[in-house]
């Protein structure tokens, strides 16, 4: 019984923030005079022009094409790269393999500036994927970590396939490396954590390691519990001990505040796709100014990273590629956001933390890529039964983060991540950039250099190369 009611109460709380949250960004954008505004002419213009650099099928983009993958369940994958999968000259060549993914509310195309670096397409193939439910793949029906894992497995599998990274008895021929943002981070940090043997390098940019932030959470609300428990028996007149308490949970209620949004897309539908679309696109227009930083937001941008998020209208659905294929049919294509709820579906079917129950064949393949290395890849050299902390990442990683981000709190996401990294692993504070690495200035040719780094054989050390183009980058924590 109490346990209903505690889960009533809790449920009533995160309802009610969700709301608040959505009315206080109403007002804020309401305040700012956004919420009213009228889109103009240019602007429709702008976001069909780059509609159509971004996903009419039949059109290059900077040294990248359009391909399509389809796996064994039928499910259609979209992505770009500057190498044709499977095709001979791929299969044959050595060069490693890139895979980008993005996050929230982004597509391939946040990738752009750095997919398009002529260095990079010079010495690896290049993929840039949209995730389910974004840009010109198809969706799932839940966004349950079972469902968005096993599907992003199976597809970075078939692209290691498809790039000759492994084929017959030979695996592991050349090497991988995963890039990612935002909920791209997210789920890499869970492929990296319980599936390492996908790729060779993991280079991951602001989004949490969910398994370190619940465990910095469970210790706040320990230690500030203790402490409200000695405040309860200290005389009254000991003020003391109740402010070290709440200062205790201060990082914690900040990274609450900060997350508002989260529980904004957990209230019931329509209310999501209100929050994320209303006052004609007041908040994705926050968002995306934001994520240019303190650089020029031209219109330009402005319309490329509407594009991006709205993925393909009706115009491009009909495009298709060099070798005849089009998108898949399942997508509603339309004017505006047909696909904020796909969005709000990682947030509301647990992609981040719930339980990844792994298929027979998913193991199978896991293993097989391997190639019996797995004893090897444990960070103590212990083997298999030494699991170490639970949910660390198993996988050498480069973390990059963006300090000024205003999303992510550091005492809530990277206290203590030296104990979740393997061998080889950092992690580099961007203290200039805020939280679209990929799209900053000054971070992304960071993150040019660190691709590099990784593509030719890793040479040096990742702080001082850095350093090269990003003077302040400073190396938080390595192994
Ligand atoms: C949005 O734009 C339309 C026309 O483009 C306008 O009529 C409407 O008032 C605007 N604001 C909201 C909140 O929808
Ligand atoms: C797509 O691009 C091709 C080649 O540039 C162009 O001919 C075609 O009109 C475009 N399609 C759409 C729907 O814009």
């Amino acid at each position: 019984m109490g346990n209903i009611i505690t889960k009533a109460i809790t449920g009533l709380l995160a309802f009610s923030y969700g709301l608040f949250t959505m009315f206080l960004y109403g007002y804020l954008a309401i305040r700012k005079g956004t919420f009213f505004k009228k889109r103009t002419e240019r602007q429709d213009l702008g976001l069909q022009l780059a509609r159509d650099r971004l996903w009419n099928l039949s059109k290059d983009y900077a040294g990248l094409s359009h391909y399509f993958l389809t796996l064994q369940s039928g499910f259609k994958f979209h992505f770009l790269s500057n190498a044709a999968p499977g095709s001979p000259s791929v299969l044959a060549s050595d060069k490693p393999l890139v895979i980008f993914i993005h996050g929230f509310p982004d597509s391939w195309a946040i990738w752009r500036h750095i997919a398009s670096s002529p260095s990079l397409q010079n010495s690896a193939n290049l993929v840039a994927i949209d995730l389910p439910g974004y840009g010109g793949t198809e969706s799932l029906e839940k966004y349950t970590a079972t469902a968005v894992l096993e599907t992003l497995t199976e597809l970075i599998i078939t692209l290691r396939t498809k790039y000759g990274i492994d084929e017959g008895t030979q695996t592991n021929k050349k090497r991988v490396i995963i890039v990612a943002h935002d909920w791209g981070c997210v789920l890499s940090m869970r492929l990296a954590a319980e599936a390492p043997s996908l790729a060779h390098r993991f280079i991951l940019s602001n989004g949490p390691l969910m398994s370190l932030v619940q465990s910095n959470v469970r210790r706040i609300l320990a230690s500030a519990s203790k402490m409200f428990k000695t405040a309860l028996g200290a005389p009254l007149s000991s003020r003391t001990p109740l402010l070290q308490a709440l200062r205790t949970l201060g990082p914690l209620l900040r990274q609450l505040k900060m997350s508002g949004y989260v529980f904004a897309m957990q209230l019931p539908p329509p209310l999501p796709t209100y929050f994320l679309t209303g006052g004609n696109y007041s908040l994705m227009a926050g968002i995306h100014k934001g994520s240019h930083g303190r650089g020029e937001f031209t219109p330009s941008d402005e319309g490329t990273s509407m594009a991006s998020s709205m993925g393909p209208s009706l115009a491009e659905s009909k495009t298709q590629t060099a070798t005849g294929e089009s998108y898949p049919t399942t997508i509603k294509y339309t004017h505006d956001f047909a696909n904020v709820m796909n969005m709000a579906g990682y947030y509301r079917d647990g992609a981040a933390v719930a339980r990844w129950r792994k298929s027979a064949e998913t193991v199978a393949n896991l293993h097989s890529i391997a190639g019996g290395s797995e004893l090897r890849r444990t960070n103590s050299g212990a083997g298999l039964l030494d699991e170490g902390t639970p949910g660390a990442l198993q996988a050498s990683s480069t973390v990059f983060w963006g300090k000024q981000d205003i999303a992510l709190s550091p005492q809530i996401c990277l206290d203590g991540m030296a104990d979740y990294l393997v061998a080889n692993s950092q992690v580099v504070m961007l203290t200039e950039s805020g939280h679209f690495t990929p799209i900053e200035q000054e971070s992304r040719v960071a993150l040019v250099k660190a691709v590099e780094w990784a593509i030719h054989g890793e040479k040096g050390d990742i702080g001082a190369v850095l350093q090269e183009c990003y003077p302040s980058a400073k190396v938080l924590a390595r192994r």
